[in-house]
């Protein structure tokens, strides 16, 4: 993909699903990437699937809620090799959504805590990594929202919704300050896509409600995701800023009576 060959790109939550997909995509597009994670055995084992396919890239662990551990992996990605041009923000923990109630239960420290590792997380890689793409004559920056942040949640996602809501709103501010300075940022919103994660006890019958509600034949995969993230961190997409480009099969852009209307129809 254009422009993408020797440059250097971090991506966080690259220990698995959608993180890891975009960083064996960037690899295999010659960027020297640093796998990000808070599971450093998953990082690592995400780097040994780059290097066996002859691409660059090393494990850093790091915990996206924490400052001075997002501030470090950007210094390491710098001090590793030599500068920073690509930051796809893309960690979440997804298991705090098991946790979430309806808002008049709401949990504070939850929210709390949800917002500092999906949203938080890429105000400050942003941060960090803002005066080193400056240095480097441009940079592209691709955060991970969700289509859930589109709309009300029924039950549970409060904070997490919301949190993915904040993530849209900071990818527009960014593009909008650095733009000038030779910086994009983009953000996707993904709709269900089968990680290790989505998957984990995910019943058929949820499944098939899924299935019915995207307009594509079956859900995502990963590799869905990271081909869009590649494309939006490229020059293909030099003149594309400030938007969230929603990889969702069309999950998000038809009527809600829709899966109801196609039951017993398909031909
Ligand atoms: N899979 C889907 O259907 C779907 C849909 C919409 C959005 N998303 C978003 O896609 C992104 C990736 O999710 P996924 O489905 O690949 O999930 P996943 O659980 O497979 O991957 C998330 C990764 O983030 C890491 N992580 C969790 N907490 C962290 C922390 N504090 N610091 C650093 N890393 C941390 C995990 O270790 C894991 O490797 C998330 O932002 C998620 O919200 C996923």
């Amino acid at each position: 993909m254009e422009g993408l060959a020797g440059k250097v790109g971090i991506v966080t939550g690259a220990a698995s699903g959608i993180g890891r997909a975009t960083a064996r995509k960037l690899a295999a597009c010659g960027v020297s990437v640093v796998v990000s994670d808070i599971n450093l055995a998953g990082a690592e084992e995400t780097v040994q699937l780059i290097v066996e396919a002859k691409g660059t890239a090393i494990a850093q662990q790091t915990d996206v809620g924490s400052e001075p551990a997002l501030a470090a992996m950007v210094e390491k990605a710098v001090a590793t090799y030599g500068a920073l041009h690509l930051l796809h923000s893309n960690a979440a923990n997804t298991e705090l959504v098991e946790h979430e109630t309806k808002v008049a239960q709401a949990d504070a420290d939850l929210w709390d805590l949800t917002f500092d590792v999906n949203a938080r997380s890429a105000l400050l890689g942003a941060k960090y990594a803002i005066g080193h793409m400056i240095t480097a004559g441009g940079g592209s920056i691709v955060n991970t929202s969700s289509a859930t942040g589109q709309f009300g949640e029924p039950h549970t996602r409060t904070a997490y919704a919301a949190s993915k809501a904040a993530v849209d709103q900071l990818t527009r501010t960014i593009a909008t300050q650095y733009g000038k300075q030779g910086i994009r940022a983009n953000a996707v919103a993904p709709g269900a896509v089968r990680t290790p994660n989505f998957d984990d006890g995910i019943s058929e019958e949820v499944l098939d409600l899924w299935r019915r509600n995207h307009l594509t034949p079956d859900v995502g995969k990963p590799e869905d995701v990271a081909n869009a993230v590649a494309f939006l961190l490229s020059d293909l997409a030099g003149f594309i800023t400030g938007q969230v480009l929603n990889v969702d099969g069309g999950l998000t852009i038809h009527s809600p009576l829709y899966s109801e209307m196609l039951l017993g129809r398909e031909a």
